[in-house]
Parts: C-alpha cells; structure tokens; sequence
C-alpha cells in the first residue's frame, strides 16, 4: 500500500445510496466530499435529508445499497470492504441510536473492540490479540490506557464496569462512544448527532471529547443539527446536506449563517423548493441553549 498524503484523505465521489427495501428510489443522490487528514468537516441540513443514511452508508449499513459512486481512503476501495474491515482500517462510527447489551461490561465491550482491530484490515495471523508477545495488548496495558483515556474525557474510573448502553442516559451513551473512539484511536471519525434528545450536558460531552481527541492524523466527518456544536468544535469545512446533494460548502461563517437565517434562504439560493421555516434550525436545538 502507498502511503502518500492523498491516499490519507477519504475521497467521496458522486455518491448514491438507497434503502435496500427500495432501491429504486434514492436517498442520496451524488454526494462528493474530500475529509484530509486534521480536518474537520460538519455536516448539516434539515430532517430528513440524508445526513444518517451518509453515516451508515459509510459504515457499510446492511439497510442501505449503494447504487453509484465511490469512496476511497488509504488507497482502498472502501465500498468494496466489510462493515468490520473499515473498522480494523480505522474508522469510526459513532451510532446515532447504539444499543444495549445487558451482561457486556464497557471495559470487556471495548478491550475486544480493541483486540479485533489489532490484527488489521488483513486478520495478520501473526497478531495474536491475547498474547501480549505476539503483537497483544496485556490486560496491564490496556487498564493503563484506559486509565489515561478517561483522565482525558474527565470521566469516573466506575463507568467501565457498568453493562454497555444498560439504562444509559443521553450523556452517558455519548460518553461510551467518546472513551470507545478514544481507546481505537481512529483515523477517521464519522459522528452522527441525533437530532432529538441531545441535551447541553450531551453536546458538551461530545464537544470536549472530540477537542480532546484532535489531531494532525485525525479526519472527522461530524453531522449534527446544532450549530452550537461547532461554537465548541470548530469546523474547517461546513456542508449543507439537502434532498440527498451537498447543496453548499463553506468554512464556520456558514454555520452563523445558518443560525442566523435557518435552512430557507440557503435552499432556495440553491433553487431547491422546500418547506422549511427560515428559523427552523432555532426550533431544532434543545431549549437549554438558548441561553
Ligand atoms: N432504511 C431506510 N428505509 C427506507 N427509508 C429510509 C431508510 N433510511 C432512511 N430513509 C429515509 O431517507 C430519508 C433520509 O433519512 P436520514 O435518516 O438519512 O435523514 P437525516 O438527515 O439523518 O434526518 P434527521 O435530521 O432527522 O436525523 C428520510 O426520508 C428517511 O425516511
Ligand atoms: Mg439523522
């Protein structure tokens, strides 16, 4: 594999996804996005408008077909890999609704996590994720790492023990993904903000996470409805996703713009006839930002 600076970036080429239960009609309908290594790019646009379906497409989503296009980092075809290969490559995936699993601790949870994507995109067999002389990670290790990552977050050492997403609040689930992503250490992050239920203490948890995670190796691809988000993340580059098209680009001013005028003015420029109210990305966020 080659390792020039342009493989390092996630190259989105005219994509097109639908649900698997109806490919004719299409959720995205040519999508193109360039995420380089450091930089961080939000997407944002209205309900309904393609934002999760680019996420899981991305992920490899059984529910979703690719109907045209391509998507290529570290020189590998990436639509043509498994859900679990883009993960050992080194994405991640933040679910917009993670499930429970009574019985999984978080550290038990995140330490196979950890142990799968050790061997690579390849399963190198030489790897052997429970020995720590071959390429393992000790269980001495790992505790020390995880130590070290939730001093990072700011998060209680008790978290780990507790079972995955098992009557997590809103915050608490943000906060497993944030430790989980930290512990993978991934090259390129795809979060998805849920559009409901995200409330101040949430958006921080995400916000300082992310902040705390940055770096020059890191690619994010952040979708979110709130534009406060970005007030606390910023964003290098900020996409409005429209009726499954990239309907502008900019950098962080976009965002103002769109606190300031809500979707309408921006669809319109962009000849789409939709009917969102001008100040309806003030009514999407949580009323405990208003302040
Ligand atoms: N698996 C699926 N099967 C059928 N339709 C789907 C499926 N997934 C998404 N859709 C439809 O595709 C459109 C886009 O959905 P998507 O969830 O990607 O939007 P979104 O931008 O994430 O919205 P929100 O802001 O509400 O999170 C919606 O009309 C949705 O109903
Ligand atoms: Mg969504």
């Amino acid at each position: 594999m080659t390792d020039s600076n342009a493989d390092r970036h996630l190259v989105i080429r005219g994509l097109r996804v639908a649900p698997i239960a109806d490919p004719t009609r299409e959720i995205l309908q040519g999508i193109d996005l360039d995420v380089g290594p450091g930089e961080v790019h939000a997407i944002m646009g209205p309900n309904g408008s393609g934002k999760t379906t680019l996420a899981y497409a991305l992920m490899g989503h059984p529910a979703y077909v690719v109907t045209g296009g391509e998507v290529t980092w570290l020189g590998r075809d990436v639509l043509a890999l498994s859900a679990d290969k883009r993960a050992r490559l080194g994405m991640f995936l933040a679910f917009q609704y993670p499930t429970a699993i009574p019985g999984l601790s978080v550290a038990s949870f995140i330490r196979s996590a950890v142990n799968a994507k050790l061997q690579g995109i390849d399963k190198n067999p030489d790897i052997d994720p429970t020995d720590s002389i071959k390429g393992g990670v000790s269980m001495l290790e790992f505790r020390r790492k995880m130590r070290e990552k939730l001093a990072l977050l700011k998060m209680d050492e008790a978290f780990v023990s507790r079972y995955v997403n098992d009557g997590f609040s809103g915050g608490e689930k943000k906060r497993l993904e944030m430790l989980q992503m930290a512990m993978l250490e991934p090259h390129m992050a795809i979060l998805d903000e849920t559009d409901s239920g995200l409330d101040i203490d949430a958006l921080r948890i995400v916000a300082e996470g992310v902040n705390a995670m940055l770096n020059p190796d890191l690619g994010v691809l952040l979708i979110t409805h709130y534009q406060r988000l970005l007030n606390h993340i910023t964003p290098d580059v900020v996409h409005v996703l429209a009726r499954g098209r990239i309907v502008a680009s900019g950098g962080k001013d976009l965002a103002l713009r769109l606190e300031d005028e809500g979707y309408g003015p921006i669809l319109r420029e962009a000849g789409l006839d939709i009917d969102v109210p001008d100040d309806a990305l003030r009514l999407d966020e949580p009323a405990a930002l208003a302040h």
